[in-house]
């Protein structure tokens, strides 16, 4: 066996917009009925969870898991500029309390993805005052909430927030190629971050303070040097940018000459989050002007869950663990796994990853390596962003038109690693390959 140190935090991600339907006032709703969703659908009620989580935070009791990431929606807080809407906070007072008392920590996220229309209409994180306007936001529901939550995620992957909003166009405000919006939002977005944590910190001094950053293997297409040059690039920008920010306050050259540098932000950090999933192979292309002159993209004979509309949804890399880890361990700050997960409606892939990725983690621990918890994206399939429900996530299935959830085997095989607070040998024998690829599933 297996052991994880004791205390270790087992849990699932969700995210408001991803789970509880209805959320109408966020620039999501408009995107979506803008048919920007690939395969036309909307959240629609999403898992339902605004008229009820109890079966799904019941789910999650039963298999024992011990900590559940959410996150707060914005836009049902303050639907209208300076309008709060009290019964909302409420409501995640109340959700706050029910995972309490089923012993489950909450870790909860202020920011994932989605915010009001009024702050987008304003230019979201571009508009001059973005920081006053978040920090408002904060302060108020942190103000109401500090008694029945104190691990704060300020922003959930600020890089892909960034990529697909101002680089690929796939998430609202859908700018293509816009190197230098993408760098100014991402600066700006680090100072929401400092100011979070200070305005956090003030309400609750020992209050746990990160933000989750998604972190993706970014392999050279080829031995060649142009190709190898184009995969640090990416490497540069996406993984390392907004931990550059974090600890030195500024982009590494050449990237700090286009935008404004987060000088508060420095030391402003209690944990890394890390979500972790892909790895994707770069090689230069100079067609590819959308994404900074390189093809990226997912051999065919890797391990691989459903496919996204227009083809791979990246490969499935339980090893991108270690490299996470291994590159955030430099900054000194104890670290949680808040994501990592594979779409696969038909859980051909699932367990193979979820052994193979404990099997890292637990390696990674025994090297000295302070990752104190596993997130598991996700508890029951939700609402996938651009590819709307099509790609299935969830440790249970759901129907969204009936709400019925029904376990996948990955559900108890997750709940017995739980229980067992480790990984038994024999399941790393069993899940030891990946099952074949079958037909993709639609
Ligand atoms: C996001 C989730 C998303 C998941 C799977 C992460 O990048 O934080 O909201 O559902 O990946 O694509």
């Amino acid at each position: 066996m297996m052991s994880f140190p004791p205390g270790f935090l087992w849990g699932v991600s969700t995210s408001s917009h991803q789970v509880e339907g209805g959320t109408v006032h966020n620039q999501w709703s408009d995107w979506e009925s803008q048919g920007r969703i690939r395969d036309g659908s909307n959240c629609e009620l999403a898992c339902d969870w605004w008229n009820g989580a109890t079966q799904d935070l019941d789910l999650a009791q039963r298999m024992g898991l011990n900590t559940m990431r959410i996150s707060l929606e914005w836009s049902r807080l303050e639907p209208e500029e300076g309008r709060w809407n009290t019964s909302a906070l409420a409501h995640y007072y109340g959700l706050l309390v029910d995972l309490q008392k089923r012993g489950i920590r909450p870790f909860v996220t202020l920011h994932h993805f989605t915010h009001p229309k009024w702050f987008e209409d304003r230019g979201g994180f571009q508009a001059r005052d973005a920081v006053e306007t978040f920090s408002r936001f904060v302060q108020r529901v942190v103000e109401a909430l500090r008694y029945v939550c104190s691990d704060w995620v300020t922003l959930n992957e600020p890089n892909v927030y960034v990529a697909f909003g101002y680089l690929t166009g796939e998430f609202p405000p859908g700018r293509r190629g816009d190197l230098v919006g993408t760098l100014r939002v991402l600066s700006r977005m680090a100072r929401c971050h400092a100011e979070a944590y200070r305005i956090i910190h003030e309400f609750q001094p020992h209050a746990q303070v990160g933000w989750a950053q998604n972190y993706v293997v970014f392999e050279p297409g080829s031995a060649r040097y142009r190709d190898r040059v184009a995969a640090r690039i990416f490497d540069q920008l996406f993984n390392q940018s907004f931990f550059d920010l974090l600890h030195t306050g500024h982009f590494q050259p050449p990237w700090d000459r286009f935008a404004e540098s987060a000088t508060a932000a420095p030391g402003k950090l209690d944990f890394i989050g890390l979500n972790v999933y892909n790895r994707l192979h770069v090689a230069v292309d100079p067609r590819a002007k959308h994404s900074l002159f390189a093809r990226v993209y997912v051999p065919e004979d890797v391990p691989q869950g459903d496919h996204a509309a227009e083809g791979a949804y990246g490969e499935c890399h339980p090893e991108a663990v270690t490299r996470a880890v291994e590159y955030a361990s430099r900054f000194g700050r104890p670290m949680y796994i808040l994501e990592n997960g594979v779409p696969d409606r038909d859980d051909r892939i699932r367990p193979w990853l979820l052994v193979n990725a404990m099997q890292r983690l637990h390696r990674l621990i025994a090297a000295g390596h302070d990752v104190r918890g596993y997130f598991h994206w996700t508890l029951v399939d939700s609402f996938e962003w651009s590819e709307g429900w099509r790609l299935r996530f969830g440790l249970y299935g759901l129907d969204p038109a009936t709400q019925e959830r029904y376990p996948r085997p990955s559900a108890e095989l997750y709940a017995r690693i739980v229980r067992e607070n480790g990984l038994a040998e024999e399941l790393l024998e069993k899940y030891a390959v990946p099952s074949p690829q079958s037909p993709v599933s639609v």
